[in-house]
C-alpha cells in the first residue's frame, strides 16, 4: 500500500511503539488519527494535522467514538494500527483472575472490537490493512509471561483467521510480533515483576523506532508476518522443530529467572 494521503488509525499512541509509528507513518505523508488514555501526550505527538481522541479503550463508547470521529475528520480510514496491550509477570497460577481479564479485554477483544467497528467501511470504500501488534511471545510461550503469551497467540491467531474472512473485500490483516523493545512496556504491566535476569537480557533490544519502521514496512509490502529483529524467526524454527530444546533453554531461563529473584 502506498501510504501517501491514506488515513492511519493508531490505538496507545501516547508512548512507546504507538508514539513511534505516528512518525513513521507520518514521514510516509499519512494522515494521522490517535487514542490512548493521555491527551496531553497525544496532543503533543499528533501535532494540528493529527485527531485525536483520548480515552480507555476498554470503555466501548471510546472505541466508537474515535472511529467516529477518525471519519468525520478525513473521510476514511485506510490502516487500523491495534497496538494498545498491557504486560503481566506474575504467574498464570497466582495472577489475580480480574487482573488476567482486563489483560484478555485490552490486549484480545479490543483489537477484536475495533475490527467490527472498521471493517465495514474498508470494505465499502473497496480495501484497507489492520495491523495486529502481538509479540514474539505470541509465536513461543513465554513462562514469565504465560498469560501475555497466550494473549498474543490468541491475537496472532485471530489475525490469520481474519485475513482469510476479509480476502474478497481487499482487507489485509498482519501480525506484527516484536522482540524486546526499548519502551516503558515493563513499567506499566498489570501485576508481578520482571525477573532481573529477564530485564538485562537486551542482547537483541530494537528501539521503538525501529519497531515503528519495520510495521510501516510490513503495511507498504502487505506482509502477513513482521518480526523485528527478523532473529525472532530463528527462535520460532527452534520452537517448531526442536520444541524439547526450547523448553529446557525456557526452563533453565525460567528458572534462572527465579532464583535470581529469590536473592
Ligand atoms: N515493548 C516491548 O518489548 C514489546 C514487545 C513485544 C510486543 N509489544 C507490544 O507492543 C504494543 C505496544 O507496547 P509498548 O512497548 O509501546 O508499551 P507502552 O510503552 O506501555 O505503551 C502502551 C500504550 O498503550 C496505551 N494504553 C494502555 N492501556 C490503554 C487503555 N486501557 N486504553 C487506551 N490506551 C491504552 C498507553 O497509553 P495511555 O497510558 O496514555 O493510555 C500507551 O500509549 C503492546 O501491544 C505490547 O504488547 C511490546
Amino acid at each position: 500500500m502506498n501510504l501517501q494521503g491514506k488515513t492511519v488509525l493508531i490505538t496507545g499512541a501516547s508512548e512507546g511503539i504507538g508514539a513511534a509509528c505516528v512518525e513513521a507513518f507520518r514521514k510516509r505523508g499519512a494522515r494521522i488519527s490517535v487514542v490512548a488514555r493521555s491527551r496531553e501526550k497525544l496532543e503533543r505527538l499528533a501535532g494540528p494535522d493529527g485527531l485525536v481522541t483520548a480515552g480507555d479503550l476498554t470503555d466501548p463508547e471510546v472505541r466508537a467514538a474515535c472511529v467516529e470521529a477518525t471519519l468525520d475528520r478525513f473521510g476514511s480510514i485506510d490502516v487500523l494500527v491495534n497496538n494498545a496491550g498491557i504486560g503481566l509477570y506474575t504467574p498464570s497460577w497466582q495472577a489475580d483472575i480480574a487482573d488476567i481479564r482486563h489483560l484478555m479485554e485490552l490486549n484480545f477483544f479490543v483489537p477484536v472490537a475495533m475490527a467490527q467497528l472498521v471493517v465495514p467501511h474498508m470494505a465499502g470504500q473497496g480495501g484497507g490493512v489492520i495491523v495486529n501488534v502481538g509479540s514474539i511471545a505470541g509465536k513461543v510461550t513465554l513462562p514469565w509471561m504465560t498469560i501475555y503469551s497466550a494473549s498474543k497467540f490468541a491475537l496472532g491467531s485471530w489475525t490469520d483467521g481474519l485475513r482469510l474472512e476479509l480476502k474478497s473485500k481487499g482487507i489485509h490483516t498482519i501480525t506484527v510480533c516484536p522482540g524486546y523493545v526499548k519502551t516503558g512496556f515493563q513499567d506499566h504491566m498489570l501485576g508481578g515483576r520482571v525477573p532481573p535476569s529477564i530485564r538485562r537480557s537486551k542482547k537483541f533490544a530494537i528501539t521503538a523506532e525501529q519497531c515503528a519502521e519495520a510495521i510501516v514496512r510490513g503495511v507498504e509490502r502487505e506482509k502477513r508476518t513482521v518480526l523485528t529483529p527478523a532473529v525472532g524467526w530463528a527462535l520460532v524454527a527452534v520452537a517448531r522443530l526442536l520444541p524439547g530444546l526450547l523448553d529446557w533453554q525456557l526452563y533453565r531461563m525460567y528458572r534462572g529467572a527465579e532464583a535470581s529473584d529469590e536473592s
